[in-house]
């Protein structure tokens, strides 16, 4: 006979009931009994981040909680980013900056971040880098990553001056060290 245990679960600021079982990890609760597939799921053992969310204001990986361990919390995913006007300032950060390509990481990264930047809205860039290095990314090379967290960092820093025309954002240069095209061979 499994081992059910009935858990109450706030996710993105909608109360669940959730009758789970015991061996069922966090992030199989969210993604298969409630329905929350943002979360995605890539090692399953902690090393990744794809599966990160924020539990009780925490940047957690979900792989590693079991869904009882969450009876009570307070989850967020990468579902209430978003709101009625649109994507949240980071996510905006992600797109312009083409910080993803196959978008699997992408859920986990823009929690951690979020996260990140709520605890620290002025981050340096070692900062930025440090908080980052957690998660996996096998398809950007991270530093598109790191000028997308950058970016939405600044601009929450100069709420008066993002988005205006002629502010440079759209030349906008990372404080992080991309390498150019000259350092490249051929300099292509
Ligand atoms: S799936 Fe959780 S850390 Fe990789
Ligand atoms: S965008 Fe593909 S793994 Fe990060």
């Amino acid at each position: 006979m499994n081992d059910v245990h009935l858990i109450t679960i706030t996710v993105n600021g909608r109360p669940s009931e959730v009758a789970v079982e015991a061996r069922r990890t966090l992030a199989d609760v969210l993604r298969h009994d409630l329905g929350y597939t943002g979360t995605h799921v890539g090692c399953e053992h902690g090393i990744c981040g794809a599966c990160t969310v924020i539990l009780d204001g925490e940047p957690v990986r979900s792989c590693l909680i079991f869904g009882v361990q969450a009876d009570d919390a307070t989850v967020e995913t990468v579902e209430g980013l978003a709101g009625d006007d649109g994507l949240d300032a980071l996510q905006e950060s992600f797109s312009e900056q083409h910080a993803l390509q196959c978008g699997f990481c992408t859920p986990g990264f823009l929690m951690l971040a979020t996260a990140l930047l709520r605890a620290n809205p002025e981050p340096t860039d070692d900062e930025i880098r440090d908080a980052v290095a957690s998660n996996l990314c096998r398809c950007t090379g991270y530093q598109p990553i790191l000028a997308a967290v950058r970016q939405a960092a600044d601009r929450a820093a100069s709420p008066d001056t993002a988005g205006s025309e002629g502010n440079g954002w759209g030349v906008w240069e990372p404080h992080v060290d991309v390498p150019r095209e000259a350092e490249q061979p051929g300099g292509q």
